[in-house]
């Protein structure tokens, strides 16, 4: 019980969180970090938390996951949460409503999310405006995707890269959301490989080398996450992000359970953790590791999984806007506690646990 802004806004944030519409509720909680209400720190920040991953420099590395701020309008008040990194987006060329409410479900004994917005967003234009208006300061990436209803789906990638990819750190290719129809077919391997030489070609033609990370879904075979790590590799890939929400829905008690779209969240830790340390097995590219983060033990499981960063979204809407820095702390205590000097250190130490 705290009469501080910060206080006030945590009590409010998870009383509306629970009463109110999850979508409304998650509308007034980015209005609030955008007025600069919320948590007051910056970015957590230690000799041991400090990583390098594809060129960047994060004090720590725990990012926020793309989709919490989907037109930058928080930026402010997220670079006070104590992230290393943030991610916006998605963004496409075009704005676009994305599906009819609700599309925003919270499945609460599960600890978990099922969300099917289908990239509803403002659009490129209204999105390099807000970058030009970034705080400095943050590690920011961009999340690109594609228009529902475009007819050349790969050349979206490249277009919103071309637009906003200078006024980034580092952009993302999300071929992995389940929530636009085939959007994750472009994760087979030949319209993978086309779909990355033209964003990469986009990428030659801005005046930066802007880091591109590739982001992909959880529900795939081993076979397939080899040849996407062929690929990347192939293609200059900076990093990849696993993962993105799932289709499966094991194990849920919730009764939103059977909503349509991806699961995020509690019930995805495994999976996604799984996938990572396949990945990590496979590839020498650098590794985010996505999915039912929410204590420094889960990050920290996923950084020896071979994760060279994480991020989260679904823990925040159940433990508020403290939790990234209460994670970065105590990330780095478990380090200490584990005679590592570095995050780097660590990475992928445990893969054969999830192996
Ligand atoms: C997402 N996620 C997501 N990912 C992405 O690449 N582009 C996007 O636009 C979105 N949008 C989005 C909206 C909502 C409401 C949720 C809950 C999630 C996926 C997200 O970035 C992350 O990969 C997963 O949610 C798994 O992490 P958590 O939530 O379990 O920590």
């Amino acid at each position: 019980a705290s009469f501080s802004g910060a206080g006030m806004i945590q009590t409010l944030g998870a009383w509306a969180l629970r009463r109110i519409d999850p979508e409304t509720g998650h509308g007034l909680a980015l209005r609030a970090l955008g007025l600069g209400l919320g948590p007051r720190g910056g970015p957590v920040a230690s000799p041991r938390l400090a990583v390098e991953v594809a060129g960047l420099s994060l004090p720590n590395p725990i990012g926020l996951a793309a989709g919490f701020d989907k037109n930058a309008v928080a930026l402010q008040g997220l670079a006070r949460c104590g992230f290393g990194f943030v991610e916006v987006g998605a963004t496409t060329p075009r704005p676009q409503p994305g599906n009819p409410r609700p599309r925003l479900f919270r499945l609460a004994e599960d600890r978990a999310v099922i969300n099917r917005f289908g990239f509803n967003n403002n659009g490129m234009e209204a999105m390099a405006a807000r970058l030009a208006a970034r705080p400095a300061g943050m590690v920011l990436g961009l999340n690109l995707g594609a228009n529902k209803d475009s007819a050349d789906r790969a050349g979206d990638f490249a277009a919103v890269l071309t637009r906003c990819g200078e006024r980034v750190d580092f952009v993302t290719v999300n071929v992995s959301s389940p929530n636009t129809e085939r959007l994750r077919d472009l994760q087979g391997a030949a319209a993978l490989a086309a779909l990355l030489s033209g964003v990469m070609a986009a990428r030659a033609g801005l005046a930066r080398r802007v880091p591109v990370f590739l982001k992909i879904a959880p529900d795939l075979d081993g076979a397939a996450l080899a040849e996407i790590a062929g690929v990347a590799q192939a293609h200059g890939v900076d990093a990849i992000i696993a993962t993105n929400t799932t289709l499966s829905r094991e194990g849920l008690k919730s009764a939103s359970r059977d909503e349509k779209g991806g699961l995020s969240g509690a019930p995805l830790f495994e999976k996604s953790t799984r996938v990572l340390a396949q990945l990590s097995a496979l590839t020498r590219i650098p590794l985010i590791g996505v999915g039912g983060i929410a204590t420094a033990e889960q990050a920290y499981a996923k950084i020896r999984a071979g994760a060279s960063a994480v991020q989260l979204y679904s823990a925040l809407v159940y433990d508020g806007m403290d939790l990234p820095a209460t994670i970065a702390r105590g990330l780095d205590a478990l380090l200490a506690r584990d005679g590592f000097a570095s995050v780097a250190d660590a990475v992928g130490g445990g893969r054969s646990d999830w192996l």
